[in-house]
């Protein structure tokens, strides 16, 4: 054993390390607790009891050589390095260190995919603010002055000014537009809006809404109904049906609610749309001639449709998310599931 120390000892006295790569593997070779050198203190135990004494000097000698050479070595390179002033060379064929991706909202997504759609024919997008004064949000659109919408109940108020609330549709984006504008209007206007509602799995005090509005003359309700039938085709698929049920809107009339085939069951009846074959994604109708009026368009000369549409509701439906708070929790178990941005 004396003399396997004697060889080491050797070994370790004419080593040379040049680098901290080399330094790494001396490190690991005499110095760490893996090393031969531990090794031979685990031998130690079997050495005959009259020679441990002489043994062990030897090997605590070995040791102390080693962990010097480590040291002298580890502080030169550290010199070395700081006095050329170059870092120490850099390996490039290792591999870089991956960028984390996020995932884009599904919201966000749907939305987009939304805003394709209706671009490619021929509707610009249009903006508007979310705190919004009683004429553009009510009164323009030709809410009577107790509609139970303005009620407490539906609209969030901004410090108790009966004139300021937060937007509860994107429809106030309409008024705008018309109001700073000339006809012909083709724009679609997606945007978050408020309503004083108890949250729930398919309620949410925020969500989302997409406008839509078309304003030329002769626009017919052929005209709407041919607009929403090529978009329910190109956001749910080809074989999509879609229907119209009668309804009531103060600033459109006639008014309808759009329904589309089930696109699930295709219209054979599942749970998500109750076991009716449709699923309904949101409002219609003729522009009223006084909300024209209202913003200063002759309703004479020009006629027009709007429709609205829940991106959440769609979302829901085209993800099959069944509780509508996940949008907006964060949970990133939630938000990785629609992949990364690509
Ligand atoms: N603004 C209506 C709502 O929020 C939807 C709608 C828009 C209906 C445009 C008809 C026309 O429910």
């Amino acid at each position: 054993m004396l003399e396997k120390i004697r060889e080491i000892y050797k070994e370790v006295e004419s080593i040379v390390i040049e680098n901290a790569e080399q330094l790494e593997k001396f490190r690991i070779a005499y110095v760490g607790r893996k090393g031969v050198i531990a090794d031979l203190f685990e031998n130690l135990r079997n050495a005959p009891p009259e020679d441990r004494r002489a043994i062990g000097a030897e090997l605590n000698n070995l040791k102390n050589l080693a962990q010097d050479t480590f040291t002298q070595n580890r502080d030169r390179l550290e010199n070395e390095q700081t006095q050329t002033g170059q870092p120490a060379p850099v390996d490039l064929t290792l591999p870089g260190t991956p960028n984390q991706l996020g995932a884009v909202h599904p919201l966000s997504i749907v939305r987009a995919r939304i805003v394709e759609i209706f671009e490619r024919i021929g509707f610009n997008v249009a903006d508007g603010p979310e705190i919004e004064d009683d004429w553009h949000n009510f009164t323009a659109l030709n809410f009577p002055p107790n509609h139970p919408a303005r009620d407490m109940q539906d609209t969030f108020f901004v410090e108790k000014n009966p004139d300021i609330a937060l937007r509860t549709h994107t429809s106030s984006v309409q008024v705008r537009l018309m109001e700073n504008g000339k006809p012909p209007f083709r724009a679609i206007m997606p945007g978050r809006v408020y309503r004083n509602e108890a949250i729930s799995a398919r309620a949410h005090c925020l969500f989302h809404q997409v406008e839509g509005l078309y304003i030329d003359e002769n626009v017919s309700f052929a005209d709407l109904k041919q607009t929403l039938y090529y978009f329910a085709k190109e956001l749910f698929g080809k074989d999509t049906k879609i229907r119209f049920r009668p309804s009531f809107f103060p600033f459109t009339e006639p008014s309808a609610e759009i329904d589309i085939s089930c696109f699930i069951c295709k219209g054979k009846g599942c749970n998500i749309c109750k076991y009716s074959g449709w699923v309904e994604i949101g409002g219609s109708g003729m522009v009223d001639p006084n909300v024209l009026s209202n913003c200063g368009i002759d309703p004479e000369k020009y006629t027009g449709f709007a429709f609205g549409m829940g991106i959440e509701r769609i979302t829901m439906l085209l993800y099959q998310v069944k509780d509508i708070r996940l949008f907006t929790e964060n949970d990133v178990r939630f938000l990785r599931q629609f992949g990364p941005v690509s």
